[in-house]
């Protein structure tokens, strides 16, 4: 019981690494709120966990009204927001700029990469400053966002993502240094390539490019994440600031 007496909000929780991270903390004793699109998948949880527990709330990290209100309302349940999971996140991968035989095809569309800035980045500053002022009040927080190890490498048709992710760990390293007198930490994960719904809308022969290049020889799995969370959430990580953590299966060094 890492978290006991702790409270958490998810975005992004009714699917994937989020979902499985939302288990863990409801398992270790925290009480989460899951913020998500998915009403399906995130009321599914809230029945299976139990809402004493877990509680769903549809949320778009990427709408400030929706994200203030949520934020409001989890306060006035829990009295305190103690551990914010900055988890949700979209692709919309495209190359840069596609050629064939020396004749331009196509570029990535502004919509392409205005739509996954306004969710993986605008969204974590919307939810991450609606709910930064309830933490410095009670003098207690731990904010952490999911990067990529792409964030810090580049990945190919991915410019919108990954300059999402690179800038994640930039608010960061500022929330870091401006938080960190009111006993708030803010730290990053980047996973490598986790099983989920959003590695399955990768071409197959490129996740098999990846999995041989990670010394494990495989995918990670989102409960491998989901543990990297809670170490950063629970009282172990309490001299952890600014910090990125790659959990990736040595995918990075065998590049
Ligand atoms: N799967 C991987 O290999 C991998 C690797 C590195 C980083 N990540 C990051 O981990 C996070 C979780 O990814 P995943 O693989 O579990 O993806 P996923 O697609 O399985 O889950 C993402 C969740 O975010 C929700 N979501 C999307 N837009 C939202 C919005 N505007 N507001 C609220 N919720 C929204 C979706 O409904 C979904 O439940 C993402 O930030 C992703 O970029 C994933």
């Amino acid at each position: 019981m890492r978290l006991e007496n702790r409270t958490a909000i998810i975005t992004g929780g009714a699917n994937g690494i989020g979902r499985a991270t939302a288990r863990r903390f409801a398992a270790e004793g925290a009480r989460v709120a899951v913020w998500d699109m998915d009403d399906e998948a995130g009321l599914a949880l809230e029945h299976e966990i139990g809402p004493e527990h877990l509680l769903y709330t549809p949320v778009d990290v990427s709408d400030p009204d929706a994200v203030e209100a949520a934020a409001k309302q989890a306060h006035a349940t829990w009295g305190k927001i103690d551990i914010l999971i900055n988890n949700a996140g979209i692709l919309r991968d495209a190359q840069f700029i596609k050629v064939k035989d020396g004749e331009v095809l196509s570029r990535m569309t502004l919509k392409q990469f205005d739509e996954v800035i306004n969710v993986n980045l605008r969204g974590i500053f919307i939810t991450t400053r609606a709910i930064a002022p309830y933490m410095i009040r009670q003098g207690y927080g731990r904010i952490i966002s999911t990067s990529s190890i792409v964030g810090l490498y580049g990945n190919f048709g991915q410019t919108n993502y990954v300059a999402a992710k690179a800038g994640i760990i930039g608010l960061t390293r500022v929330w870091a240094r401006e938080l960190g007198r009111f006993n708030i930490t803010a730290n990053v994960v980047a996973p490598g390539f986790i099983e989920t719904d959003m590695v399955g809308q990768m071409p197959p022969k490129v996740l098999e490019m990846m999995v041989q290049r990670t010394p494990l020889k495989r995918l990670g799995k989102p409960e491998e994440i989901a543990s990297v969370f809670l170490f950063l959430a629970s009282d172990d990580a309490s001299f952890i600031n600014g910090a990125v953590l790659c959990a990736d299966g040595g995918t990075v060094v065998g590049t």
